[in-house]
């Protein structure tokens, strides 16, 4: 047999040591791993005064896999720029362990359909994939403040968008597989205006003739979050560089009606171990009180699954657990409807409002 996964988990802050180990529940439920939980964000710099030390960034990199709750939180907000802050633990692993391509899918659970804000004729049919180029551009580019007045750059060389692009088109090629349906990408800028925008049209435009099977558009980004909105079901696979990608995507992902519900993963070159966490953040207004939504966390860990550690059979079956959950009417605070909500199309059961636990059970419950 072969050995257990070792994974490296960074519960976080906030609400993500609830989700993470509720999410250790569903993996225990399903096989064999080893877990080396280690401090990750506020928590690493209360301990040892830096979001992310050397040591964890180490043994992360010597994981099969990192799966990561949330990081952040009030009591470490500061626009000090001498003061460490939580988001630097991610910025610092992404870039430490070369994690260049970020995944963010975004599939609307059927059951979830009358949780959007857009209406469910506008998102019926979205199944769309955003993937965010994630150890570049403005996040890493030089910058400072000189008294009243502060500059970032955003800097990007060929090979950095080559490499992305290319992690997009397979992607698209992947999800269309047995489906009998074209791919698609969208490749956002801002050509009209940045230098950066118009040398990644170019690279991206010399990758399109290696995947002749797909289709190919370019979209300023602006109007991207406009199409997003208004019709998203055209969307296949969007690729973006890291600032459009961080917003494009958290606007993707509210098509959902939360944004309780979206996974990620941040992949390396072959052989890098991935890292896997929820899109949203740390809540620190409710945690510890039991009722955080663990299921992006389970879909992260059910990425995990399929992405680092070659067992998409698992994988599939914690998203169907999720969405058996769901179906059978579970709702944690965050996703129930008000009395607002019109009702969803699809026969649904009653929904019934639950805590961290008892969503966590009911997965498990359908895992079997
Ligand atoms: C994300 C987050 C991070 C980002 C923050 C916490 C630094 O918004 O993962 O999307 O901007 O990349
Ligand atoms: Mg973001």
């Amino acid at each position: 047999m072969k050995d257990a996964p070792e994974i490296v988990v960074l519960p976080g802050d906030g609400i993500g040591p609830e989700i993470v180990s509720a999410t250790r529940e569903v993996l225990d439920a399903l096989g064999d791993f080893n877990y080396d939980e280690r401090l990750m964000g506020g928590c690493s710099i209360d301990a040892d005064g830096v979001a992310l030390t050397d040591e964890v960034l180490d043994a992360c990199k010597a994981a099969d896999a990192v799966l990561l709750g949330a990081v952040g939180g009030p009591k470490w907000d500061t626009t000090n720029p001498d003061e460490p802050r939580p988001e630097q633990g991610l910025l610092g692993l992404r870039k430490g362990m070369g994690l260049y391509a970020n995944l963010r899918p975004v599939r609307p659970s059927p059951a979830l359909m009358g949780a959007s804000p857009l209406r469910e004729d506008r998102i019926s049919g979205t199944d769309l994939l955003v993937v965010r180029e994630l150890t570049g551009g403005i996040y890493f580019g030089k910058s400072g403040r000189e008294g009243d007045a502060a500059f970032d750059t955003c800097e990007y060389d060929a090979s950095e968008i080559d490499r992305i692009a290319r992690v997009a088109f397979d992607a698209a090629r992947r999800r269309a597989e047995g489906s009998g349906r074209k791919p698609k990408v969208t490749s956002v800028d801002k050509a009209n205006v940045m230098e950066t925008s118009r040398l990644w049209r170019e690279v991206v435009g010399r990758v399109v003739p290696d995947y002749p099977d797909v289709d190919f558009e370019n979209m300023l980004a602006d109007n991207a979050a406009m199409q997003l909105v208004s019709r998203p079901a055209d969307f296949d696979v969007l690729v973006a560089d890291n600032l459009f990608g961080d917003i494009l995507s958290d606007e993707a992902a509210m098509l959902t009606g939360s944004l309780g519900m979206l996974p990620s993963a941040s992949l390396g070159a072959d052989g890098t171990p991935g890292l896997f966490e929820p899109v949203h953040g740390s809540a620190p207004d409710i945690a510890g009180n039991g009722i955080a939504n663990p299921l992006a966390t389970f879909l992260s860990a059910a990425m995990m699954l399929r992405h680092g550690l070659g067992m998409p059979d698992e994988a599939a079956r914690i998203e169907e657990a999720v969405d058996k959950a769901l179906e059978d009417g579970l709702r944690t605070p965050d996703l129930a409807g008000g009395p607002a909500a019109p009702p969803p199309m699809v026969d649904v059961p009653p929904e019934v409002e639950v805590g961290t636990a008892e969503m966590t059970a009911a997965v498990i419950e359908a895992l079997n």
